[in-house]
This record gives structure tokens, C-alpha cells and sequence, in this order.
């Protein structure tokens, strides 16, 4: 386990982005969307994982079908990003057509002259788990609930399927995505960065334990008013906050967009979808989040000015920082 901060020339280098793309966002188990924006056939999502374009739909019986956002003609995209429909997986620039299962049924006004056998579009694996639709770009990997393990378990008592879909809030940050998920790890900067959280919580006893097996971590966090704490907090890595109430949720995703450059996207859920008290809720955690945004970009300047190397991990409020970073250090060799 790591006792110091990774190397600040990790955070921004275009070379550890390049291996990250392969050995983290081209091999993990990541939540693509919520499961109530593919409920029915036609239903799609798309968008670009640390660069890998692609998109997640609906076939015409209702399963789940996941490809790279990928042409084989020349590399146009299929679908837009962001969510809609399509009835048809047809190419937006020449218009090839393709069969739900990926393989090319037509190659429109192609003319004469031979197209080789075997074209498609390259798939990706899909699994549902509760209300969420994840996806892994490796055809290798555990199935998802072999992979997801205790995280799993972690979750159960919650009636997440209860709770309905109803906002979101997309931040693209100025800072690499490992500045923000490092921050995301620690409560040690909650007195200074957050003092209308630090007074509603008993920051004494704030603790983050990491279950290194199953790839998680889980924060606990006790209101100062002695209430019980009926939440989970959960950290999976690579990009994953799980933030789970027994009437709602919140689901955070960290990506890189570039090696300097992170999107954020915040998924809210509630069990009683009018609840005025929702509103509050969603601007409150948006101002939590402006307050880690300005501390992560501040932070991300300080390590491309080349002054700072690395720091000591605190033993006592940095532990999954340690992991998060041995766990990354390791899995891109
Ligand atoms: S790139 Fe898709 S049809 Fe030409
Ligand atoms: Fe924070």
C-alpha cells in the first residue's frame, strides 16, 4: 500500500491517460445510465467513456444491446450522443445498416466492388443491476455481479428500484480525474472545504473503510444530532459514488475527458419524486460539489506548476486514497 501521494506528472500526463484508457476504462465494470432511460424498445444512450464513443439500446424484444458508437465503413457514429430513440441502427453518415446484432445487413448505394465479410459493430457488454445499466468494454471480464461482489450486498436493504429518476447535473472540471476522485476519498477536507456539511456531521468519528476484495470503500459519517445513520456511502472503484438513503439516491461518475480534464455527471433519484424537499436537497449537494470543483482546480494547477512531487498519505484520514492509488498504480503497471 502506497504511504505517498502519486507523482504529480500522473495527473495530466498524456502517456498514463493513454494507459489508463486501456488497463481502467477499457476493462472495468462502469454505470452507464439509469435503467428507467432504456425501459422500452428504441430507447438509447450514448456518449464517450475517457474516449471510447459508445452507446447502450433497447433492441425490439426488449433486451439490452451495448456497441461501439463505431461505423465499420469509415467511423461514423450510429446514434448522438445523449439519450432518444431509433428504431433502426442505421450510420449517420452514409447510412450502412446494421442488424441489432451488430452485423452489417446493408450497405446503402454502396455500388459495385467487394466489401469484406464479417463487418459490424464492434459490441460491448451490458448488464442491469437494480436500477442502473452498466457496461464493460472487455469481453474478458467476471460478470457483473462476480464482479461487484460485496458492493452488492452493501446495497440490499435499499428499495432502490423504488426511487425514481428526476434530476441531473453535469460538471466538466478543469483538473485531472484522479484530482477529484482522490478528493472524493478523504474527509479530511471537510472542516475546511465544507463548513455547512461539517456542522451537520460529527466529523470526529467520520471514518472510510476500504474492502479491497470486492473494490470498494464505504464512508461513515454520523449526523451531530445523534439521529441514526441510515445511509450507505459507497466509493467503487474506479469511478463510482453511491450515495444510498432508504427514500432516495444519489449516483456520481467521475470520467477523464482528456488527461486534463474531468466530467462529473450527478444522478439524483427519490422515492416521492414531488417532494418540494427535493429541490433543496439537489441544490445543496451542487453546492457541496462547487465547493470541491474550485479545490480540485486549484489543486490541479499546483501540481502542473512543477514545485510539488508527492506528499505523505495521513495513515489516520487518507487510507482509501492509499488503495485508490495502489490499486490504479498497479492496474496500469
Ligand atoms: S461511416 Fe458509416 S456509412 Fe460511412
Ligand atoms: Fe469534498
Amino acid at each position: 500500500m502506497r504511504t505517498s501521494a502519486l507523482p504529480a506528472s500522473w495527473y495530466g500526463d498524456p502517456e498514463i491517460h493513454a494507459r489508463e484508457r486501456r488497463a481502467i476504462w477499457g476493462r472495468e465494470w462502469l454505470v452507464f445510465a439509469p435503467a428507467a432511460r432504456l425501459a422500452f424498445p428504441g430507447r438509447y444512450v450514448a456518449g464517450a467513456i475517457a474516449g471510447w464513443p459508445i452507446f447502450v439500446i433497447v433492441d425490439p424484444d426488449g433486451s439490452l444491446r451495448g456497441f461501439h458508437n463505431v461505423c465499420a465503413h469509415r467511423a461514423g457514429p450510429i446514434v448522438a450522443d445523449g439519450h432518444g430513440s431509433s428504431g433502426n441502427l442505421v450510420c449517420r453518415y452514409h447510412g450502412w445498416a446494421y442488424e441489432w446484432d451488430g452485423s452489417l445487413r446493408k450497405a446503402r448505394d454502396f455500388g459495385d466492388g467487394p466489401i469484406p465479410d464479417g463487418l459490424r459493430l464492434p459490441p460491448i457488454r451490458v448488464e442491469r443491476w437494480r436500477n442502473l445499466v452498466w457496461v464493460c468494454l472487455d469481453g474478458e471480464a467476471p460478470p457483473l455481479g462476480e464482479a461487484l461482489g460485496g458492493f452488492a450486498d452493501q446495497c440490499a436493504e435499499f428499495p432502490m428500484e423504488a426511487f425514481q429518476f428526476t434530476h441531473e447535473q453535469v460538471r466538466v472540471l478543469a483538473c485531472n480525474w484522479k484530482t477529484y476522485a482522490d478528493n472524493y476519498l478523504e474527509g479530511y477536507h471537510i472542516p475546511m472545504v465544507h463548513p455547512e456539511l461539517s456542522r451537520e456531521i460529527d466529523l470526529r468519528r467520520y471514518s472510510v473503510e476500504v474492502f479491497a476484495r470486492d473494490g470498494y470503500c464505504l464512508h461513515s459519517a454520523p449526523p451531530r444530532d445523534g439521529a441514526a445513520n441510515a445511509g450507505r456511502w459507497l466509493f467503487r472503484y474506479p469511478n463510482l459514488a453511491l450515495n444510498v438513503y432508504s427514500d432516495g439516491m444519489n449516483v456520481e461518475r467521475i470520467f477523464p475527458d482528456g488527461p486534463d480534464r474531468t466530467l462529473v455527471v450527478y444522478e439524483y433519484f427519490f422515492r416521492d419524486p414531488d417532494d418540494p424537499a427535493n429541490e433543496e436537497a439537489v441544490k445543496l449537494s451542487g453546492v457541496t460539489l462547487d465547493q470541491d470543483q474550485a479545490i480540485c482546480e486549484a489543486v490541479q494547477r499546483n501540481l502542473d506548476a512543477g514545485v510539488y512531487r508527492s506528499g505523505p498519505l495521513s495513515v489516520k484520514h487518507e487510507g482509501a486514497l492509499a488503495w485508490f492509488q495502489s490499486r490504479l498504480e498497479q492496474a496500469i503497471g
